[in-house]
């Protein structure tokens, strides 16, 4: 049996990608097959779609991670071939053993590394990060929240928010930021979001007390001060945030490099601290992010959704900058 995917077989731009037919996975004793509904368009996607390109400098994480990915993802041709690292869809069988899951389930899923949800179907053990879609959201709302909200509760663990602290996410409007931002309102904190101009509106919507539009205001010469400075790709740092922490502040790199490490380790018992960490993307994590958007913590807003033949536009469109909220493939 075959089944419609968007593949790629060389890196390159949005054209290596294509609709071709593939063997429809069939579920293991221990997997469900889902057939897709929706699965989101994210950085990681144009990541390895084209990781050749990447050189370790504008790799944001230390360089023997670097390492590691150019042989997971591939050294001179992908070895992921399917895109998607995230979905939402219907549970259309279920192998003999399990137990969490029957047809008709409608469910939301991380793939994480192993990517493969571009495609109509995905056969996937019930043990890995899959849940029951919340009533609440949309098949497309749905398949944007595994990402996201399992890196902003894993991240946001390694730091005792209280009632009350300021928080700024540097980054608010993106996969890890938008999440973020609403846990640690959830947590009681008066929360800035910074984000791009044609991002604002999202980031409203999403709650934030105070919103910086990074291209007109630099945040670090603001005169304000902060319990919590959370920047996800890096573009400020701990020297120039300094001035920008409260005196019990921490700095919390989300990229980070052996820079930001060796400051974690010197700043150790200070006053101002910086922290690195890794997320945990476990089923625990996302039955979490299950739990919290059942209870309204968590929101999202999408902009555009293509169908799964126009992959490549979708690519585009993201790249372009033009977006105002999420991107997502429609199956
Ligand atoms: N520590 C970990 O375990 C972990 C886990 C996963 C990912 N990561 C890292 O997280 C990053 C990806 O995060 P993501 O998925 O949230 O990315 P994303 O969805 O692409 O979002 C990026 C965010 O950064 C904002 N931004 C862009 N340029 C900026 C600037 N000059 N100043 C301030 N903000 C700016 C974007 O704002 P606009 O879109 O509004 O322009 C957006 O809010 C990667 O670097 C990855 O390595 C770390």
């Amino acid at each position: 049996m075959k089944m419609k995917a968007i593949t790629l077989t060389e890196y390159g731009g949005p054209e290596v990608l294509h609709l071709t037919e593939v063997p429809k996975p069939t579920p293991k004793a221990d997997e469900i097959l889902i057939k897709v509904k929706a699965t989101p368009i994210g950085v990681g996607d144009l990541w390895v779609r084209d990781f050749k390109s990447i050189t370790p400098r504008e790799f944001s994480m230390p360089a023997p991670f670097w390492l590691i990915s150019r042989f997971v993802f591939g050294l001179r041709k992908p070895r992921i071939n399917i895109l998607g690292a995230q979905l939402s869809g219907e549970v259309v069988d279920v192998g003999s053993s399990v137990t969490r899951f029957k047809v008709g389930d409608a469910v939301m899923a991380y793939l994480g590394q192993s990517f493969g949800a571009n495609a109509e179907y995905v056969s996937l053990k019930e043990t890995k990060a899959v849940v029951h879609k919340p009533e609440t959201l949309s098949f497309v709302e749905a398949a944007l929240v595994p990402y996201g909200a399992m890196t902003a509760i894993s991240l946001l663990d390694r730091v005792d928010i209280q009632s009350g602290d300021k928080v700024l996410i540097n980054g608010a409007s993106g996969g890890i930021g938008s999440f973020a931002m609403q846990l640690a309102k959830h947590y009681g904190a008066e929360v800035t979001g910074v984000c791009g101009t044609r991002r604002i509106d999202m980031v409203k919507a999403l709650g934030a007390d105070h919103i910086i539009d990074y291209s007109a205001v630099d945040f670090t010469n603001n005169g304000k001060q902060y319990d919590l400075i959370l920047d996800v790709l890096g573009k400020s740092s701990f020297e120039r945030c300094e001035q920008s922490l409260t005196d019990t502040g921490t700095y919390f790199a989300v990229s980070f490099k052996g820079k930001q490490l060796w400051q974690m380790l010197t700043t150790r018992g200070k006053s101002k601290r910086v922290i690195c960490a890794l997320s945990s993307e476990t089923l625990q994590t996302l039955e979490r992010a299950q739990a919290l958007v059942e209870q309204d913590v968590f929101k999202v807003v999408v902009d555009k959704t293509f169908p799964l033949a126009q992959t490549a536009d979708a690519h585009r469109y993201l790249e372009s900058g033009q977006y105002t909220a999420n991107i997502a493939i429609t199956v």
